[in-house]
């Protein structure tokens, strides 16, 4: 793990989440990056629309165009399908998936695997509070 990632896990979990999980859950989570975006960059604000985009954006992986769409489909509020096997992904929109983003440890390791898979490396908080905040508003 690096340095920054040790951070943000540190921070993320010094936030008390609530026990039930539900949409305020996932509006927190998407603080908790924002908070952390604005330490890196103090001019930084989470953005649906940057959101929207960086999970449409398409990169080439193993010669195929891949993006986060292609396994959470077009509407994050629709259940998913894996790319490769096939099988179905539960919603990633709190609005129909309450349980979206309840526990940071899950939602950080899947950031990390996906976005190394896509990129090469893990996300910034700014790329993950934007993806929240746009999934936010999906339903
Ligand atoms: C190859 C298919 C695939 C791609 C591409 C993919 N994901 Fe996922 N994603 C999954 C699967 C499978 C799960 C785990 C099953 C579940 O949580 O329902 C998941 C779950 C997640 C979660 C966990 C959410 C939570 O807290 O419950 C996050 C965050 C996530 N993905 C982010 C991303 C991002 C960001 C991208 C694009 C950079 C991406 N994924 C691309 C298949 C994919």
């Amino acid at each position: 793990m690096n340095k920054l990632s040790a951070v943000l896990i540190a921070l993320l979990a010094s936030v008390s989440l609530s026990a039930h999980a539900d949409v305020i859950t996932a509006q927190q989570a998407a603080n908790d990056y924002g908070v952390f975006a604005k330490r890196l960059n103090p001019n930084s604000t989470l953005s649906a629309d940057a959101g929207r985009a960086f999970y449409t954006k398409k990169v080439v992986v193993n010669g195929k165009d891949v993006s986060c769409s292609s396994c959470h489909t077009d509407n994050p509020a629709n259940t998913g399908k894996h790319n490769v096997t096939g099988n179905p992904i539960k919603p990633m929109a709190p609005s129909v998936n309450p349980q979206r983003f309840s526990d940071i440890n899950k939602s950080e390791k899947n950031f990390t695997n996906h976005c190394k898979d896509l990129y090469g490396k893990n996300c910034s908080p700014q790329d993950k509070g934007d993806f929240v905040t746009y999934l936010l508003t999906t339903k």
